[in-house]
């Protein structure tokens, strides 16, 4: 399948957590912890099921792994034999720690209504509101749980609706996205399943069904399967299977025959987990703003950090730690901060924060940016700042992870599980965080509320100009062959595409073992340019903004010098296609928010040079993921 088909599948997907369901005739709880085993690579941290058996619906839920979750319900599920109907999920968390209560599935106080749901719920604090006055109690920290009671009251409400109903009539006050089942003891022989903007796949077997967020834990099972598209809800019964748009118009349903197998449907489709990272981009910068971006009104709302908002915005000073990628994330924070809320701002290597006895007091705040939340440096950091009587804020992904917890306050990315080494995505999501971050932290003097919107309003943009960025990938391709015997490559970017310049040459040397060196492009010509032959390749980034003429200068010298010379550009750019062997056109942007765009190719450049070279790129040698040694 051509990869740009990928990109909208992938496009259109949440894939945070993991949902299975089955009805037919036979026993459902082995089948559904399986198949909860099977969407493990999606990232947990809890994990859930409702069986149905009869008129008895009985939930078990715990923190932590499907394996722990089966151990703990052998007994349970002894007595539970005969269930032939349920649902399952693995939860990935977007709102409230991991914990037994925080799993799914959810259910209602009278415990014959459960739910479980993929996605974010935008307007869950509105909803909650109003539920919490019509008597409802919630038990978990969750956007999701508001959805087993909105469904709860409509139908108490109105005793003409069935379960199908009352979950339609719900959706329609829901904004966000979900991938959704519900299942009731009062209506024990089906399962409800609705879609938006997160996937659901309905696997067709003989006289029995699957639900599963993707098709991994339906393959073994049966090859035939209907995608759910956006704003469709499904009844499943042993008997068959009815799609209706939430309208309630019945739609005609196209069975795909499955050629795939487990491991390719884990990755997507892709050939590595690092490319389909690299692909979930657009989606996960998406995420990232999710309800946090309020363009109608020109504003960002960021809950994580509204009670310390102005102490923020107080700050003498700065201080931003943070280890690899999420250290070239920090400098682009630094730069954003400064630019848009004019608050000094210095970025610190975790490891050497710590270390060095720094000057930080109870005037300061640290932000400390980590994707696994666990990285011991920077773990350390933090508690050096705290010690030191500092705020302290956490930009994380990982929910709950040590960092988030020890932290005063702080955002998540969402970026969704990153399981390739090399950190691509949660890169872009930092990024986008923290410039969603300087804009919020801007004061009245330093940037007028018209250009704020403005600046928003490209913000909201970028997505789409990434998923474009993103069809070179053959471009790119086809210049990491020619290139890839090269011992040596030097980055060069200016101002804000510096640290990109940082993170390009990381991503080559990471996985591909490729000697590489960042370089801002000015500071070249005192000592780098001694290195530049023929055999050096020079990536270097010369988008359209404040330093483009200088940056055609420095092109100039690694020419001259016989360098050869790889340059990301602008589109419309017609000066450096003159002087660059190669050329990669990206969409116009304006100068801080191009990071966003320049790193992408660098990504893919590094990715396509490696496997090239048949390294492991998902697996480089030596490195881990989330490094908890000192
Ligand atoms: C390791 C990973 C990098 C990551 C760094 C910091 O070195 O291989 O990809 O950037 O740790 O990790 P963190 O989870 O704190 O962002």
């Amino acid at each position: 399948m051509p990869r740009v088909l990928f990109l909208v599948a992938v496009n259109k997907g949440n894939v945070m957590c993991g949902i299975v369901g089955y009805i037919g005739w036979r026993e459902a709880s082995p089948l559904l912890l399986k198949g909860l085993k099977r969407l493990e690579y999606r990232g947990y941290d809890s994990a859930g099921i409702a069986l149905l058996n009869g008129s008895v619906l009985t939930v078990m839920k715990q923190k932590g792994s499907v394996s722990g979750l089966e151990t703990d319900t052998c007994v349970e599920r002894a007595s539970m034999q005969g269930a032939t109907a349920g649902i399952g999920h693995t939860r990935w968390a977007t709102h409230g720690e991991p914990s037994d209560r925080n799993a799914h599935p959810h259910e209602n106080a009278a415990g014959d209504l459960a739910v479980i749901h993929n996605g974010i719920i935008e307007n869950y604090s509105a909803l909650k509101q109003e539920l919490l006055t019509e008597g409802y109690l919630f038990l978990s920290e969750t956007d999701s749980e508001v959805l087993v009671h909105l469904i709860d009251w409509i139908w108490s409400r109105e005793t003409s609706l069935n379960l199908e109903s009352a979950t339609r009539q719900a959706l329609r006050h829901v904004e966000g996205a979900y991938g959704l089942c519900v299942v009731s003891s009062r209506e024990p022989d089906k399962i409800v399943v609705a879609r938006k903007g997160s996937p659901l796949v309905i696997g067709i077997g003989e006289g029995e069904f699957f639900i599963a967020s993707d098709a991994a834990p339906i393959v073994e099972h049966t090859k035939k399967v209907v995608y759910l598209a956006d704003g469709e809800l499904a009844v499943v019964t042993r008997e068959g299977y009815c799609v209706k748009s939430i309208e309630n118009i019945e739609q005609e349903k196209i069975v795909t025959e499955l050629d795939f197998s487990l491991e390719k449907i884990e990755k997507g489709g892709f050939e590595h987990f690092m490319l389909k990272e690299i692909f979930e981009q657009p989606e996960v910068m998406h995420d990232v703003m999710r309800g946090r971006v309020r363009l109608g009104e020109g504003r960002v709302c960021l809950g994580g950090i509204a009670d310390y908002l102005d102490r923020l915005k107080q700050a003498k000073r700065i201080t931003i730690c943070a280890c690899g990628t999420s250290w070239h994330a920090a400098l682009l924070g630094e730069y954003l901060i400064e630019e848009f809320a004019r608050i000094p701002v210095e970025v610190d290597y975790a490891s050497e924060f710590r270390y060095r006895n720094p000057i930080v007091g109870s005037d300061d705040v640290v932000i400390v940016i980590s994707q696994s939340g666990e990285t011991a440096d920077t773990l350390a950091a933090l508690r050096t700042a705290k010690e030191k009587g500092a705020l302290v804020m956490g930009i994380c992904n990982v929910v709950g992870s040590t960092i988030a917890r020890e932290t005063q306050c702080g955002m998540y990315t969402h970026a969704g599980p990153e399981i390739g080494v090399a950190s691509t995505k949660a890169f872009t999501a930092q990024v986008t965080m923290l410039y969603m971050l300087a804009l919020s932290l801007s004061k009245d003097k330093s940037i007028s509320q018209s250009e704020i919107a403005l600046h928003l309003r490209e913000l909201s943009e970028i997505p789409e100009k990434a998923a474009r960025i993103l069809q070179l990938d053959s471009q790119i391709q086809s210049i990491a062959e020619r290139f890839k015997d090269a011992k040596n490559f030097l980055y060069l970017g200016r101002g804000y595409n510096f640290p990109v310049a940082l993170e390009g040459a990381l991503k080559l040397k990471e996985i591909s073992y490729i000697h590489a060196e960042g370089y801002p492009a000015a500071e070249m010509k005192h000592g780098p340019i001694a290195l530049i032959d023929e055999d050096m390749p020079v990536i270097i980034i010369a988008t359209h903004d404040s330093t483009y003429s200088k940056i055609l200068s420095n092109i100039e010298e690694v020419r001259s010098r016989k360098g050869r010379v790889i340059a990301i550009a602008s589109e419309g750019d017609t000066e450096v296609s003159r002087l660059a062997e190669e050329v990669i056109y990206i969409p116009q942007a304006s100068g801080p928010i191009t990071p966003l765009l320049t790193v992408i190719p660098l990504q893919l450049l590094a990715y396509h040079i490696a496997t090239l070279r048949g390294c492991n790129v998902d697996r480089p040698r030596n490195l881990a993921k989330s490094v908890t040694v000192e």
